[in-house]
């Protein structure tokens, strides 16, 4: 089980992929917290990613794609994936496809937990009131969510275009997010395989 899950931030992508992970016993794999922990640690890639995590700008693909390549060839062998965060412009999508189909590790369902604007707005602000993450704040939320509509919203055509597309409401309480994921996820994977 190969995953990915797209949604604006705030949308419950780290929530969800976490319990879906968990649910196909497969491992969860977040760019944003792996990048969050080369920043803790003060690595060469977190101190070229801080600036443009704290600004809400996308970090630069080569970083990225450094990052990952191990860990999602590790899991894919280990049996799959849940992606949070990545890819996160068709671009990073092309340059992953291009490595991960070779070896077999692509991804197999796109998931889009679709949630409106002002419940994104707040969960962040709310969130921002304990996380001590630094673009929690009014200024860099606004600026992710148009990052968000601007560079990572493209993807979803993409996803749409080869039938790989799954959308839920995110707009619910966790659990039934969740079920909801799971039923489509159970579903398309039939028709994937048959
Ligand atoms: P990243 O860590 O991916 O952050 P994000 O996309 O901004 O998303 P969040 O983590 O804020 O939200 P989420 O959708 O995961 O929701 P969550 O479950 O946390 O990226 C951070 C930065 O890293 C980027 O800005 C960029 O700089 C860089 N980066 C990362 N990947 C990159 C890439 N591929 N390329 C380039 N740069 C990259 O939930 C949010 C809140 O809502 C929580 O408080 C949660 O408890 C609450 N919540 C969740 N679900 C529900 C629900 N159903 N109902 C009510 N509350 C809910």
């Amino acid at each position: 089980m190969r995953l990915l899950l797209i949604g604006a931030p705030g949308a419950g992508k780290g929530t969800q992929a976490d319990r879906i992970a968990a649910h196909f016993g497969v491992v969860h794999i977040s760019s944003g917290d792996l990048l969050r922990k080369h920043v803790a640690d003060g690595t060469a890639i977190g101190r070229a990613a801080r600036e443009y995590m704290d600004r809400g700008e996308l970090v630069p693909n080569t970083l990225v794609l450094d990052m990952l390549r191990k860990p999602v060839v590790a899991a894919a062998n280990a049996g799959g994936y849940v992606l949070d965060g990545f890819p996160r412009t068709v671009e990073q999508a092309e340059a992953a496809y291009g490595v991960a189909k070779e070896l077999g590790v692509a991804v197999q369902l796109a998931i889009l937990l679709d949630v409106k604007r002002e419940e994104l707005i707040s969960r962040l602000l709310a969130r921002g009131e304990t996380s001590g993450r630094s673009d929690d704040n009014a200024e860099t939320i606004e600026r992710r969510q148009q990052v968000y509509e601007e560079q990572t919203a493209p993807l979803l055509e993409y996803y749409r275009q080869r039938e790989r597309l799954i959308i839920v409401n995110g707009d619910r309480p966790v659990d039934e997010v969740t079920w909801s994921v799971v039923v489509q996820v159970q579903r398309a994977a039939k028709q994937l395989t048959e």
